[in-house]
């Protein structure tokens, strides 16, 4: 709901559980930022602004205007004009000044969402949603601004994004412009990110705000393993099911800022956007810039209910695939099973035994165009080595499809090798600076995606693949970051643009892919999970976590991901052992219980695994289909984390109904004389009875959360095991 109140010039918008005021204050129509927390009933809260207390607002005391901006709560801070914050926004004129203010100037309440052109948004049917545009402009520049906030009400989440236009005559060089700004007083709250590396992504990392600026950020062309393009002010005394959380997501996959600033008066500014390093956007006479999409969510109930607001919201409002609700195929990806050392008779052996065990997918990973036999040759010769697929891609599909599995590739579309046909033609296709030398990474570059004949090229490579045989399933992979950040396409003036744009043209080449075959699975990936972020969720409904495969190192992989993305969206995969990530030899069945907190599937040569293993894989793909409907569907609760006890890791999914439940207990610590663990269930009805699968006896739900039940130790390394609870004596 979303209510304008003339009287006290406020903005009323209402989550079920959430409230968020704006208020237009004083003579010049200053947008302040009034509240956001917790579901209140008064419109009124203009007073939390302090216009009363001294500086006082600039009608009343002009002589201190610089102090009344430099605290006040601004809802969309400008820059050089009196607060010494972080601005939202800044700008190159004509004149080279760079001072902006946006002022109100009308707004508009409707029961829908706008898409953003070129970008990946939330959506709602008509009436589902509710957005409030809110027109500012800085009269002085000439230029105009829209900030958009959406209301997902059932969701608890609000989103916003902003528009730009020059509608002044002369060009403004836009040189920051943050998504979202919200200023908050500091109460208890520590900032929570996620933190990484490759194959170790999305660790979660607590740290108390101190006075000045903490930001996590990307300014390598991706959202990247390193930091993710998420923050939340979690309350000191919140846990997983209680406290304050609030939650911040950018639903974009390219450079990113999200910074939280203590102010000398103890209040905090929240702001998240594209990174301004590297960034300045030309915009001529009557240009636009749309930034990005941010989405906002406020928990009184600790992380857990931040977790669920999220995996709602992406699983009704973000993710558009048809597979967004549907099991998806069991996978068989060849990539740790053989590298690069595969020919046409490899795959259909491990297709053969893949087929016999269950699996209904065969993945056919790098290395099957070009020339290329490593890393070092051949991206952007797409077409395929008949010296390794003998008889072409056609046949092998037909084949690995006579034999009743799906078939699926691997492309990374982005990348150009110096040792590649592509290169030699076309070595101004490469993002490179002239006369400097560019850095390899993986030995490749990556392509200018901001030239049309490049997007055009890419495009084409890919679609004549997939036009020439029956290929349901492409992993898109993209194994480095940007440097170099030349272009001997866009002009001088438009250097700054690069980055963006070539977000951009990913987003566009993912579309067109998705507008010519519908039906394609779509997995986005970039050296393992260095590409999982919001933005990617609207063309691929999962995305690879990580590369690295390992049952207990993914414990706090997938705890950081499944913190804000539904495990209907995490790539998982069953490999081999030792691990080929740290080596670790883990039992083949917490292998298979972890991967099935995921999409599911097999990394290994299934032709050379011990029979052991292979005899158990039908059974875990009988568990898979067995629970994928309620992992897929149903609500998260962390109910012990090995991140922090070190000995054990335990989560659950409850169905939305609260028919049934299933947790996953995983013994990283096997220590000698212990008690039994005892855990607490959460989520069920606690006058519903329940039974454990397997056992007679009934229980309150009540019982189940309250008392918990005890998990026995178990005997030998890394054990783990899936407790099923259903509804009724059934
Ligand atoms: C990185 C991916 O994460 C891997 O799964 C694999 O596809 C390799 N790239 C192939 O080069």
């Amino acid at each position: 709901m979303i209510q304008f109140n003339e009287t006290t010039k406020t903005f009323k918008l209402d989550t079920k559980n959430t409230t968020y005021v704006i208020a237009i204050c004083d003579e010049e129509q200053f947008l302040g930022h009034a509240y956001y927390g917790a579901k209140i009933s008064d419109a009124d809260v203009a007073y939390l602004l302090r216009t009363e207390e001294a500086p006082f607002v600039p009608s009343k005391n002009n002589r201190d205007r610089s102090s009344f901006f430099d605290t006040f709560p601004t809802e969309y801070p400008g820059n050089q004009v009196g607060d010494y914050r972080e601005s939202a926004i800044a700008v190159r004129d004509a004149k080279n000044h760079e001072a902006v203010q946006f002022v109100y100037c009308g707004h508009r309440i409707t029961d829908e969402k706008p898409a953003l052109k070129g970008l990946p948004a939330t959506f709602a049917p008509k009436g589902e949603v509710m957005t409030l545009e809110l027109d500012v402009a800085d009269p002085v520049l000439g230029l105009e601004a829209t900030l958009f906030y959406s209301v997902f009400e059932k969701e608890d989440v609000i989103t916003r994004s902003i528009t730009v236009k020059n509608a002044s005559g002369e060009t403004i060089y836009l040189t920051k412009i943050m998504s979202l700004s919200l200023d908050m007083d500091q109460e208890d709250y520590q900032m929570l990110t996620l933190h990484g590396s490759w194959a170790r992504e999305r660790q979660m990392d607590f740290r108390n705000i101190g006075y000045g600026k903490q930001s996590v950020g990307s300014t390598r062309g991706e959202s990247s393993h390193q930091d993710h393009p998420f923050v939340a002010l979690v309350s000191e005394k919140a846990t997983q099911e209680s406290g304050s959380v609030y939650g911040f997501h950018f639903v974009y996959s390219g450079n990113f800022l999200a910074q939280v600033e203590k102010s000398q008066f103890d209040s905090l500014r929240v702001q998240m956007g594209i990174h301004p390093d590297n960034f300045c956007y030309q915009l001529r006479p009557g240009d636009s810039f749309v930034a990005p999409e941010v989405v906002m969510t406020y928990s009184a109930n600790g992380l857990g209910q931040m977790s669920r607001n999220l995996h709602d919201l992406y699983r009704e409002h973000l993710i558009r695939s048809p597979y967004r609700t549907k099991e998806r195929p069991v996978l068989i990806n060849n990539w740790e099973a053989t590298y690069f050392n595969f020919d046409t008779e490899k795959l259909l052996s491990i297709a053969r035994e893949a087929k016999k065990a269950g699996i209904e997918m065969l993945v056919m990973d790098d290395g099957w165009f070009g020339y290329r036999n490593d890393d070092n040759t051949s991206l952007g010769d797409w077409t395929v080595n008949e010296n390794k697929i003998q008889g072409g891609i056609k046949y092998l599909v037909d084949e690995v499809n006579k034999i009743g599995l799906k078939f699926g590739i691997w492309f990374e579309p982005e990348m150009i090798s110096p040792d590649s046909n592509l290169y030699r033609e076309h070595p101004d296709w490469a993002i490179a600076i002239e006369g400097r030398t560019a850095c390899r990474s993986r030995n490749q570059y990556a392509l200018d995606l901001s030239r049309r004949e490049v997007v055009d090229y890419v495009y084409e490579s890919i679609a004549n693949i997939l036009r020439s045989a029956n290929i349901e399933y492409v992993k898109w992979d993209m194994n480095r970051q940007l440097t170099d950040l030349g272009s001997t396409y866009l002009g001088k003036e438009n250097q700054g643009e690069l980055c963006h744009r070539y977000v951009l043209a990913v987003y566009e080449l993912q579309e067109r892919l998705l507008a010519e075959f519908p039906n394609l699975l779509l997995e986005n990936c970039s050296g393992g999970g260095a590409r999982f972020d919001p933005g990617m969720l609207y063309y691929s409904p999962q995305i690879w976590c990580s590369d690295d495969t390992d049952a207990i190192e993914r414990l706090s992989i997938q705890e950081g991901t499944s913190l804000i993305y539904p495990l209907s969206t995490m790539g998982a995969h069953v490999s081999d052992c030792p691990n080929h990530t740290v080596g670790r030899v883990t039992p083949f069945a917490t292998r298979g219980n972890v991967a099935l907190a995921g999409t599911f599937g097999y990394e290994l040569d299934i032709t050379k695994i011990p029979e052991e293993d292979r005899a158990q894989i039908p059974e875990q793909i009988e568990r898979y289909h067995k629970y994928n409907p309620l992992v897929r569907g149903g609500d998260y609760y962390r109910i012990a984390s090995y991140r922090e006890n070190h000995m054990y890791d335990c989560y659950e999914v409850v169905a939305k109904d609260k028919s049934e439940a299933l947790i996953t207990f995983v013994q990283v610590l096997n220590r000698p004389n212990y008690h039994s663990r005892r855990i607490h269930l959460y989520g069920l009805d606690p006058k519903k009875q329940y039974r454990i699968e397997g056992e007679d006896k009934l229980y309150y739900g009540d019982t189940l959360m309250n008392a918990g039940i005890l998990i026995q130790n178990m005997w030998g390394d890394f054990q783990s095991k899936l407790i099923h609870i259903i509804e009724g004596g059934n």
